[in-house]
């Protein structure tokens, strides 16, 4: 079953083989799609005979978005906590604990649905491929369960059992990283693909997160971390040497930092939902860009940092924000996502990747971040089916 899409007026392919500058921009564009590939991409005019035909009529299309870092295994929400920042509180990790404690209460046909509304939510909004983390269960069967729950929903688990250190293990932070190398890897490792440690002040210090990600790798699963987020620490340079595929925040980095991101092929993620929902500085894409690192744009999507689930709200903050253009935004939300996942087959259109494509009611891609909050996103396909 072959599908056209025709009378394309901006195509994102970020191939730049296929098109204009570093995201292969082809205008009066067509593609074919078979199955739950891209097959043939060109112009209008060369476009080949299809089983079915849609008629674009000016729009604008791009590859589906990559959030490649949100928390949506959780079960509650943390308003108070919100309208406290909004007063002039300033955010701490301590509200994980909040969360933490609604997500141990839940059942798993709770946070089922709380998985199952956030990800119809992201797809809604042209998010076709998302990872989600554990980390609000703290316990070998919590951190399993949210794993379990997580792998019904996404292929993109992560195991985040050190995200901070639970209550009942105030008095014995070691013995919480013991419990988190040891039985809630064993447990969680055969449920996920990615090792996560929230390495931060008053989370897990560099050794601790060193001691994490080592064991993680060792069980099979590839380093990501949470880095930089709150401030500068050894987090960036732990994850570059670790070779993990992503540090995630990045908003406090030093000169050393950005070096060692420019010379690794870990991707800087960051995540300009969570500065914007606790009120804090930006981190600078402006300098990871000039630096030549790839940068990914992701929701970071979680009840505490950044309720949203919206890759189109992060595209605008970015440009608004954090000094990309919004061509450099919407690269990295979608190809960047791809490459923080470490996949080839999302991310870009062209032939011989998935099938996954948004449609704006919009002519160009710049209108993501022209025309912030509009609901632009008219059709999703993912893997060639039509899901919006
Ligand atoms: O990425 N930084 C750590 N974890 C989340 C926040 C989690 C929360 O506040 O519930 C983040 O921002
Ligand atoms: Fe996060």
């Amino acid at each position: 079953m072959t599908t056209l899409i025709s009378n394309i007026a901006t195509l994102v392919t970020n191939d730049p083989s296929l098109g204009r500058g570093p995201l292969g921009l082809v205008e009066d564009a067509a593609v074919v799609i078979d199955g739950d590939r891209v097959v043939w991409i060109g112009t209008t005019s060369q476009a080949p005979a299809t089983d079915s035909h849609l008629d674009a009529e000016g729009r604008a299309v791009l590859p589906g978005f990559v959030d490649s870092h949100s928390h949506l295994v959780f079960a509650g929400d943390r308003t108070a906590e919100f309208n406290a920042r909004m007063e002039g509180r300033a955010y701490s990790a301590g509200g994980i604990r909040t969360t933490v404690a609604a997500t141990r209460a839940a059942t798993d046909a709770e946070l089922d649905a709380a998985v199952a509304r956030y990800t119809a939510e992201a797809l809604r909004q042209g998010t076709t491929t998302i990872e989600t983390k554990s980390g609000y269960g703290l316990t070998v069967a919590d951190e399993a369960r949210a794993l379990r729950v997580a792998a019904r929903h996404t292929d993109e688990v992560t195991f985040l059992g050190a995200h901070i250190v639970p209550d009942e293990y105030a008095d014995d932070p070691a013995g919480y990283v013991a419990l988190v190398t040891g039985a809630m890897l064993d447990a969680c490792a055969p449920h996920a693909r990615w090792v996560d440690v929230f390495c931060e002040r008053g989370a897990f210090d560099g050794d601790q997160a060193r001691a994490i990600l080592t064991a993680g790798r060792d069980r099979g699963l590839v380093p990501r971390v949470h880095a930089n987020q709150l401030g500068p620490g050894p987090g960036v340079q732990l994850a570059v040497e670790l070779d993990a595929a992503s540090a995630d925040h990045c908003t406090h980095l030093t000169d050393a930092d950005v070096d060692a991101l420019a010379g690794g092929r870990t991707v800087a993620t960051l995540l300009p939902g969570a500065e914007f929902s606790t009120r804090s500085r930006y981190p600078d894409a402006r300098r990871l860009l000039d630096a030549g690192v790839t940068v990914a744009l992701s929701t970071d999507c979680n009840p505490g940092s950044s309720f949203t689930s919206s890759m189109p709200f992060c595209v605008a903050l970015a440009v608004r924000e954090m000094g990309m253009t919004p061509d450099e935004a919407v690269h990295a939300a979608t190809a960047g996502g791809a490459a923080a996942l470490r996949r080839t087959d999302i991310g870009r259109l062209r032939p011989g990747a998935r099938a996954d494509l948004v449609l704006l009611d919009a002519p160009s891609h710049v209108h993501l971040a022209y025309r912030p909050g509009v609901p632009l996103v008219r059709a999703v396909w993912r893997a060639g089916a039509r899901v919006v």
